[in-house]
């Protein structure tokens, strides 16, 4: 699958590693090209100058920027982005860092999905930290799990795929409005490593649900 990555930082360059070990075609791009290079040296993606030109050869494209960055971005990406699956990886925090941005009033996917209408919104992978996306553990040992919300079945299904590739047990979330659970979800967990100084490595694992098995060769 040709995928887009906009945002080369930890998280995305994380994404693209992982992603073209799972057999894609990853572009990555950035605001600043020399960042791109340096994280397309460091996963194996192929470093594109604009997120127009990302979008627009991909058929799964990956945000990965600051909450700050998406509505330009969104704009932008308007004209090319019509059908794409568009997973929001991003956790919109209020600026002094004292919770979630849009705590208990919608979320950041859903507003990006009345900027870009006639993408097809998917969040995931914001409940995950960049060094968790190697194995899909916690350094503790645990299959963590891939929270996947949108109102799209068939790009639901296919980031559903993806976690499942990525080494994550995916759990269907449902319609994007439980998209501000998961930030919520991916919130606490940053709070609990800030507060008490963890190494960014715990993770989110929900114990007896019960699981879509995916191949992911399917
Ligand atoms: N780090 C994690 O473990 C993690 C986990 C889950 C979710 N997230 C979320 O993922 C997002 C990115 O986090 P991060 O930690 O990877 O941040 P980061 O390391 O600061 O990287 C952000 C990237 O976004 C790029 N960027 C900023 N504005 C852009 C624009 N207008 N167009 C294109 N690229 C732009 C930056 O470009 P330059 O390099 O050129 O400055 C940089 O490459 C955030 O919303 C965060 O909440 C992070």
């Amino acid at each position: 699958m040709n995928i887009a990555i906009i945002g080369s930082g930890s998280i995305g360059t994380a994404l693209a590693r992982r992603l073209i070990e799972a057999g894609h075609q990853v572009t990555i791009t950035s605001r600043s090209p020399a960042s791109a290079r340096e994280a397309a040296e460091g996963s194996g993606a192929t470093v594109v100058e604009t997120a127009i030109d990302a979008v627009a050869d991909a058929a799964v494209v990956f945000l990965a920027v600051p909450w700050d960055a998406v509505e330009g971005l969104a704009h932008d990406l308007a004209p090319v982005a019509a059908g794409k699956i568009v997973v929001d990886v991003t956790n919109p925090m209020k600026p002094d860092g004292s919770g979630p941005l849009f705590g208990g009033n919608g979320s950041g996917a859903e507003r990006l999905a009345a900027w870009l209408p006639g993408a097809r919104i998917v969040k995931a992978f914001n409940t995950i930290f960049g060094s968790n996306l190697a194995g899909g553990r916690s350094r503790d040992g645990f299959r963590l799990d891939g929270f996947v919300a949108a109102d799209d079945p068939d790009a639901r299904m296919a980031v559903l795929r993806l976690a499942t590739e990525l080494g994550f047990d995916p759990i269907d979330v449902g319609p994007l409005t439980n998209a501000g659970p998961l930030e919520a979800l991916a919130w606490l967990n940053i709070s609990l490593n800030i507060a008490n100084g963890w190494p960014w490595q715990s993770g989110w694992k929900l114990v007896g649900a019960e699981r879509a098995i995916l191949d992911p060769a399917a």
